[in-house]
């Protein structure tokens, strides 16, 4: 179907599966195990209910923000995906221009099927990027990826902790993956790669299982990015991690890939704002340390619900991968600007004329735990 007739960000899930190639989409759409929590994420979103505000001046709305002290024109980033080239041949370069566009962030993964360098000298001056991190057992790697990252100027290092081995992604791994090309897979760090258990398997044997909350200090030593943890999935981890001096969390399942049963993101964000206003007095969002959730962030009511509760910005994963794999670029730039709108009219129904005015008490959160 033409462009033109995407209404939202489902639409691009519903169109690629019908037109990507089965090794694309198994890799895309595939979660752990019986995907309980990949469905709970979305699923949550709908546990939550609004309770707008009327007779507030709504002409002029504004939904830009800083993110970790950067502006972005949404409370949104694109987070970091692997393998974007089995979806278009010019893989991550379309989620790059997008944000240069729409002037947001996007976050860098490790795995990207560009090269880093190709990523970076596609962005636009001034362009904001993150960088998402495997930590491979190969510490002198690790530093080298990290200074290099620095070095070109990355504004943040998200250091992916939900993954010290990765999930089973049934669905990926019935296709053995066979990295004809090369390129698919950049050279970013894949050592003794094992191709007969589908994409993520064949990719991921570097990362180490052994880190811990030591390593924290020596990243500290080897960089001066802000450090941010991606995968943390209960508040006392947020805390912990607080108190090591990161300047925030990302609280994630990692769109659940790795451990089914997991709670989604929005469930808890809650427990983190609740227990770490209780234990160390903060209130959200603050400059000093962010909270970040992501996984089934679909709608702007989604971001929205995120933001009330205290999220500095969603990261929004499968929704750009399908967008750019079904129509490249433009697929990309139409599915941020479907968000810009729904900002501009749901803001406008929630009497908030600004992120500011999204305040806990527009969220009913009576139903949200899933217990
Ligand atoms: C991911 N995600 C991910 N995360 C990470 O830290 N490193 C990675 O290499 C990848 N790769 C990856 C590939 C694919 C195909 C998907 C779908 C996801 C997780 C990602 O950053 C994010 O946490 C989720 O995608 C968010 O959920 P949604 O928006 O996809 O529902």
């Amino acid at each position: 179907p033409p462009l033109s007739e995407v209404l939202n960000l489902h639409d691009f899930e519903y169109i690629a599966k019908l037109v990507m190639p089965e090794k694309g989409w198994a890799y895309y759409s595939s979660a752990a195990d019986d995907e309980i929590t990949h469905r709970e994420n979305h699923a949550a979103y709908h546990r939550i209910w609004f309770r707008p505000r009327i007779l507030r001046d709504v002409t002029q709305v504004d939904w830009s923000t800083t993110i970790l002290g950067h502006k972005s024109s949404m409370p949104i980033y694109i987070s970091a995906t692997a393998l974007g080239k089995l979806g278009h041949p010019d893989g991550e370069l379309n989620l790059t221009r997008a944000a240069a566009k729409h002037g947001i962030i996007q976050m860098i993964p490790t795995l990207a099927s560009c090269s880093f360098d190709e990523i970076l000298d596609s962005a636009k001056p001034g362009q904001v990027q993150f960088f998402q991190l495997y930590v491979n057992k190969d510490r002198n790697i690790t530093k080298r990826i990290v200074q290099h990252a620095e070095e070109r100027g990355i504004k943040g290092l998200f250091i992916t902790v939900d993954a010290p081995q990765l999930g089973r992604r049934e669905k990926d791994m019935r296709m053995k993956f066979e990295a004809e090309d090369p390129s698919e897979v950049s050279k970013a760090g894949s050592d003794g790669v094992d191709r007969t258990q589908g994409a993520a398997r064949a990719i991921s044997s570097f990362i180490d299982p052994g880190l811990c909350w030591n390593d924290i200090k020596w990243f500290k030593s080897i960089t001066s990015m802000p450090l941010i943890l991606k995968g943390v999935q209960c508040w006392e981890d947020a805390m912990e991690a607080y108190d090591y001096g990161l300047a925030g969390v990302v609280l994630s399942n990692h769109g659940g890939r790795q451990l089914d049963f997991s709670r989604s993101g929005i469930e808890v964000l809650a427990e983190v704002v609740e227990n770490l206003k209780k234990r160390r007095g903060l209130s959200f969002p603050n400059d000093k340390f962010q909270l970040f959730i992501d996984g089934g962030v679909r709608r702007a009511t989604d971001i929205l619900k995120a933001v009330a509760l205290g999220a500095t910005a969603v990261g929004i994963g499968r929704p750009f991968l399908y967008a750019f794999s079904t129509y490249g670029e433009d697929g990309v730039n139409k599915a941020l600007q479907i968000l810009h709108d729904e900002f501009e009219m749901n803001m406008r129904l929630l009497g908030a004329p600004t992120l500011r005015n999204v305040v806990p008490e527009m969220v009913d959160i009576s139903n949200l735990r899933s217990h």
